[in-house]
């Protein structure tokens, strides 16, 4: 069970305003299960897309390890990257290095390449660069050539390599492809965009991975930044004051709120960001007219 119900029987007890769910504090950060196995995930973690593309100097280790401490500090636990991130990889490699703990993070990396060979060469590097005998999630990057790595995937699975299999896009015009893929191969994760700016993912792509027992990540949560940007110089509501201090927890609560999402990876180069977000995960959550409103609210501006 999700930790949800929990905030539910707590928010009774306490007289929750109508709209809002509130969080047992004492819990720590809200988790959701992974359908596949019921291990409790952290619903915010990190994405490391550009900002963890830094130079091995002991000033950005120091930086990159600063914000996955908070994470891990705040319960957190996942980072997500690529080998498409250029150097972000071998980052995470370093971090853990510097005194992260191996198992404090579950790490998502993914595979994007052409062919089985390549991908296996691919997947190899990756677990040398981040110093992981162990590989939490790999996933099929963009979707491509996904039916070979998932075949790659499954074997690794097996030899314990590898815990979980996952899929991923970033764009709504791959959702209809994303969905054939999830019926086809049943991946353990997706990882798909979905924002107050994008909702395209709430028709089709939320709701199938609901019925087939999927879990989810959301990448672009801010749109790559650009919801920052379109409430420069506004207040957050009157209404928002119950169960957000900044923008950032409002897009993020939006987000994480929706029964078919497991957790999201924003992507943050600033340690005070990383503490920002991270307290998206805790407190009172909006339930479904509460996100309609802040939908309502976001689409006026
Ligand atoms: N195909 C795929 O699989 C795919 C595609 C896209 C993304 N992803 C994954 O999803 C992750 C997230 O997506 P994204 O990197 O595109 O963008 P994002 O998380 O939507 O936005 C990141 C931007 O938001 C800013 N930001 C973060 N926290 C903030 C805060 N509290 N206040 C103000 N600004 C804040 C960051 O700037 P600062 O550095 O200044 O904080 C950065 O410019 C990626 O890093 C990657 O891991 C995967």
């Amino acid at each position: 069970m999700w930790n949800r119900r929990k905030f539910i029987a707590a928010g009774a007890a306490l007289g929750t305003l109508p709209g809002l769910v509130h969080a047992d504090e004492a819990r720590g950060m809200l988790t959701k299960p992974i359908p596949a196995t019921g291990e409790s995930l952290p619903v915010v973690g990190l994405g490391t897309y550009n900002v963890f593309d830094v130079d091995s100097t002991t000033e950005a280790i120091a930086n990159s390890k600063e914000i996955v401490t908070r994470l891990t500090g705040a319960g957190g636990s996942l980072l997500d990257t690529s080998p498409m991130y250029n150097r972000s990889e071998r980052v995470i490699g370093d971090v853990i290095e510097a005194g992260v703990v191996r198992s404090d993070v579950f790490l998502a990396t993914k595979v994007w390449t052409d062919g089985r060979d390549a991908g296996i060469e691919q997947m190899n590097r990756s677990a040398k660069l981040m110093r992981a005998e162990v590989i939490d999630l790999m996933q099929v990057h963009n979707l491509r050539d996904t039916a070979v790595h998932m075949r790659t995937i499954r074997e690794w699975q097996d030899e314990e390599r590898i815990r979980y299999s996952g899929l991923t896009h970033y764009t709504a015009g791959a959702h209809d492809a994303l969905a054939q893929e999830m019926a086809e191969f049943k991946p353990q994760f997706i990882q798909i965009n979905y924002s107050l700016g994008e909702r395209e993912a709430e028709s089709h792509v939320l709701p199938l991975a609901e019925d087939l027992g999927i879990a989810v990540l959301i990448n672009r949560p801010f749109q790559a930044g650009r919801l920052f940007k379109a409430v420069a110089g506004k207040e957050l509501p009157d209404f928002a004051r119950e169960f957000a201090d900044s923008w950032g927890q409002f897009f993020l609560k939006f987000i994480i709120s929706h029964p078919a999402v497991t957790c999201a990876i924003p992507a943050t180069s600033k340690p005070h960001h990383m503490a920002d977000n991270l307290g998206a995960g805790f407190g009172t959550m909006p339930d479904a007219s509460m996100r309609e409103r802040m939908a309502d609210y976001f689409s006026s501006l």
